[in-house]
């Protein structure tokens, strides 16, 4: 018989808000003995273990350094370590668990370690257990569908500016976009142009100290924004 293997368990903690973890989370963080979680390299800070620490049941927990660049091959490089420290606790015989904000397979570190490591060891077991988006939590703090009967409803990235806005925005009836922080002022540029900032939406911090809504997006230009801001357009109506 061969060595047992540990399994892997990937776990969405929710968009911010403590009580916004599934019970199916929370079981399994209360039973591994090991929890992983991304930071970044500048600092050991987690969100992600911030939201869930009031719970946790004495696992060890171990902070896994991503460095903020988008240079690929330190990425690579980092994502392979990373794997390879995950994959010794799981070939010691030990369940364990990465824990993501929202949810693990949305815009998360946690695809591109999955990948890794069923590169290294196909033979893995991996549980995936989902999370509630910050999207979702966003939506229900404006008390508003994100879609509705035949519409669409697309995700978007705004790490790069307002450029897949204006991609998506003549088909989709919603966009939901996230990583607004870096390039707000280009992002409300493309609203402007597509005729939409009256449609859109601005929401930061959700579920956590200095949530915040905004309607009118000018009277945020020229700020510096926080990381977890998003914006929501409704092509419709306003949210
Ligand atoms: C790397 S993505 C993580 C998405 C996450 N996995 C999810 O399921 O929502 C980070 C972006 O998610 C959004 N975000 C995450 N949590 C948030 C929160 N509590 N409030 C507002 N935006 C949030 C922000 O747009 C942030 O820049």
């Amino acid at each position: 018989m061969g060595e047992k293997i540990g399994t892997l368990y990937g776990v969405g903690v929710g968009p911010g808000d403590p009580d916004l973890i599934t019970l199916k989370a929370l079981r399994v963080l209360q039973r591994v003995p090991q929890i992983f979680a991304a930071c970044s390299s500048k600092n050991s800070y987690s969100l992600a273990l911030n939201i869930v620490q009031r719970h946790l049941d004495g696992a060890k927990i171990t902070p896994l350094a991503f460095p903020m660049t988008k240079d690929a091959e330190i990425l690579k490089e980092a994502w392979e370590a990373n794997a390879r420290r995950v994959l010794q606790a799981l070939l010691a015989g030990e369940d364990a668990a990465f824990i993501t904000l929202g949810d693990p397979l949305t815009y998360s570190t946690y695809g591109y370690l999955l990948r890794t490591i069923k590169g290294l060891h196909p033979g893995v077991e991996v549980v995936t257990i989902p999370g509630i988006t910050s999207f979702n939590a966003a939506a229900a703090v404006l008390n508003t569908p994100l879609a509705e009967g035949e519409e669409s409803c697309y995700l978007v990235s705004g790490a790069m500016g307002g450029a897949k806005l204006r991609q998506v925005a003549q088909t989709a009836e919603n966009i939901v976009m996230l990583k607004t922080y870096r390039h707000f002022d280009d992002i409300c540029q493309t609203l402007e142009e597509l005729d939409l900032m009256d449609r859109a939406t601005y929401v930061r911090l959700c579920g956590l100290n200095g949530e915040m809504v905004e309607k009118d997006l000018s009277a945020l230009k020229g700020q510096k924004m926080p990381y977890l801001s998003m914006i929501i357009i409704k092509k419709n109506g306003k949210a």
